[in-house]
């Protein structure tokens, strides 16, 4: 039986579309964003303007992580990662074709009955008008009006108004999910009951950082339907874990804690839900791997929160008993996504070295966390010598619940519950100010980095940023021609530049690849750019930084008989521009992971 995936590649295949690859679930040229969340964030420059090398129609099966949803784990719909199927129109057809094709695919490939699927539309604000057309259409399709509703931009704008870039009205598509009663004849968008399948964006403007919403050179349609949910609503469940998705996953839970998933959902769900993120975030080709920053920090966290959970399932975490999962998601995903089954002994041993880490933390934690209490005994016995009825509060503070967060990797959940098991209380408030201060300021961290990311396109950032190309091929030279760029992060004033590797550099490592930067430096190379597709590049002999994107145009520079690399640029012109160029510092990033910070003076 075909799933849910395969039908909708086949059917938008039938209809003119080429399948293009999933981009990596890093964004590649968006710095502002952890993770790619919606299948047409790697589109952008397309639905811009620029020309697709596959055409006008595209679709595919996208690798989605949001973080919004961390909390919300634990439920019968959320997830962390999920895959979002998606068609593209980059100004070919428009509304009519997107709403029939759409309404079709559901219809006839997907056999729902017309009787419970209700629409909604835009209702028009000062920018653009009601989208009456959609409504027309739909009702063309046979859709009676008490079906579609109006709604203002807050439903249907995507985005939304705020947000800067590619944008537009959209006209979303519900699904009446409860059995045991009949669909109302008229739609009620507020009735939970009604669950949004699929979302058609018509991508018609630009909306500029002045605040101006401009038409775009083209018209576009950018559709997003969710692979959870939408085999949920088919499989005619409201747990999305019961399906089979999920299925295989709770199974393996249920064996290794010897519990039955009846009366352990939440548990469950979210080592089952976090397990396929770590899963798909750690075989991606971007290299992520568990750090204290951006995308390592949210993989770690990942990691963390399994074990903590598995632990309360009573499943033996010392055991290697992540390898099954693994075994199982990489099966289900493998024929979509090469690199998951390419990449299966890097996740387990991503997912072993982190748990061991946190094992031990965890033990460390447990001790300061005894201290802590031994630490009010004291207080109270000190009192008592004077007074014989002195009781002290048994309120942990918010500083000690921070340090046990921050120190030991407790989460504040765990340490909330181990207090209450010994009759003591947790002072949430102040942690939950310590935790908010403690990430405004990584944020204004990571705001910085950003800012001094290559967006500046300054001189400096590019001829830093050519330097890099010549740090990495020096590298390959020197140490080991296997050597990829795992990170990249240049402000004006250095470089910096994070590379796999296992071992530290030795000094004459480090000088030998000075020298030989500094050497081509100094013969003052021209610095080029071609455009070709992946496959082209790769045979060219081009070294990409992320993973393939099969048949996609991309910007090849060069320096010649030296470097040859996929990259979006800006670059300096000739290599003599870098003057001179020299390694501040060389150290650890994280597992496996080199760091090395560089200037030009
Ligand atoms: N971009 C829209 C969404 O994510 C449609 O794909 O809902």
């Amino acid at each position: 039986m075909q799933n849910l995936k395969e039908k909708y590649l086949k059917f938008f295949e039938s209809k003119g579309h080429r399948i293009i690859k999933s981009a990596s679930v890093v964004p590649e040229n968006d710095p502002t964003c952890l993770f790619n969340t919606a299948g047409m964030q790697p589109l952008v420059p397309y639905l811009l303007g620029e020309k697709h090398p596959l055409g006008k129609r595209l679709c595919d099966v996208q690798k989605c992580f949001r973080l919004t949803d961390f909390d919300g784990i634990g439920d019968k719909t959320h997830h962390t990662f999920f895959e979002m199927l998606g068609n593209w129109s980059l100004g070919d057809y428009f509304k009519k074709e997107s709403i029939s094709w759409s309404f079709e695919f559901l219809t006839e490939v997907l056999k729902l009955p017309k009787e419970k699927l209700a629409f909604t539309v835009f209702e028009g604000n000062e920018y653009v008008p009601a989208d009456q057309e959609s409504f027309e259409l739909w009702k063309a399709c046979g859709v009676s009006e008490d079906r579609i509703a109006y709604l203002p931009a807050e439903d249907n704008w995507w985005p939304s108004m705020e947000q800067f870039g590619p944008c537009g009205a959209d006209t979303e598509i519900f699904y009446w999910s409860d059995a045991s009663s009949p669909a109302p004849k008229v739609f009620d968008p507020k009735d939970s009951r009604w669950v949004e399948i699929w979302n058609n964006v018509f991508m018609q403007f630009n909306h500029l950082p002045s605040g101006e919403f401009v038409e775009l050179k083209q018209k576009n349609v950018d559709t997003g339907m969710g692979v959870e949910r939408t085999t949920a609503v088919l499989a005619g469940t409201d747990d999305n874990y019961k399906t089979e998705i999920w299925l295989p996953i709770i199974k393996d839970i249920e064996r290794l804690s010897g519990k039955s998933y009846e009366g352990h959902e939440r548990e469950m769900r979210i080592v089952a839900d976090h397990m396929r993120a770590v899963v798909m975030i750690a075989s991606d080709d971007a290299g992520i791997r568990p750090s204290n920053t951006d995308q390592g920090y949210i993989l770690r966290r990942l990691i963390r929160r399994i074990v903590r959970f598995a632990k309360k399932l009573d499943i033996d975490v010392a055991s290697a008993f992540e390898e099954p999962i693994i075994d199982t998601i990489v099966s289900q995903f493998k024929d979509y996504y090469e690199e998951v089954e390419r990449n299966k002994g890097v996740v387990k041993e991503v997912f072993a070295e982190e748990k061991n880490k946190f094992n031990k933390s965890l033990e460390n934690g447990l001790k300061e966390f005894e201290k802590v209490l031994a630490g009010f005994d004291r207080k109270e016995e000190f009192l008592r010598r004077t007074d014989p009825n002195a009781k002290v509060e048994r309120k942990i503070t918010g500083k000690t619940a921070f340090n046990l967060y921050e120190t030991f990797g407790f989460p504040i959940e765990m340490t909330e519950e181990l207090a209450k098991e010994r009759g003591y209380e947790v002072d949430l408030t102040d942690f939950a100010e310590r935790f908010k201060h403690h990430q405004e300021l990584s944020k204004q961290g990571s705001d910085q980095k950003f800012k001094g990311g290559l967006a500046d396109s300054s001189e400096q950032s590019a001829r830093l940023h050519t330097a890099t190309h010549l740090l990495g091929a020096a590298l390959r030279k020197f140490v080991n021609e296997d050597i990829r760029q795992k990170g990249s992060n240049i402000t004006p004033e250095r470089l910096r530049f994070d590379f796999n590797c296992d071992h530290k550099l030795s000094g004459e490592e480090l000088k030998a690849v000075e020298d030989y930067v500094n050497e081509i430096i100094t013969k003052n190379l021209p610095v080029t750019y071609s455009e070709m597709t992946v496959d082209e590049a790769k045979k060219a002999g081009a070294i990409g930084v992320f993973g393939d994107r099969y048949g996609e145009l991309v910007k090849v520079y060069e320096v010649k008989g030296y470097s040859k690399e996929i990259c979006g640029g800006p670059h300096a012109k000739t290599t003599g521009e870098l003057h001179h160029f020299k390694i501040v510092k060389e150290e650890s990033s994280s597992s496996g992971i080199r760091r090395i910070k560089a200037i030009l003076d």
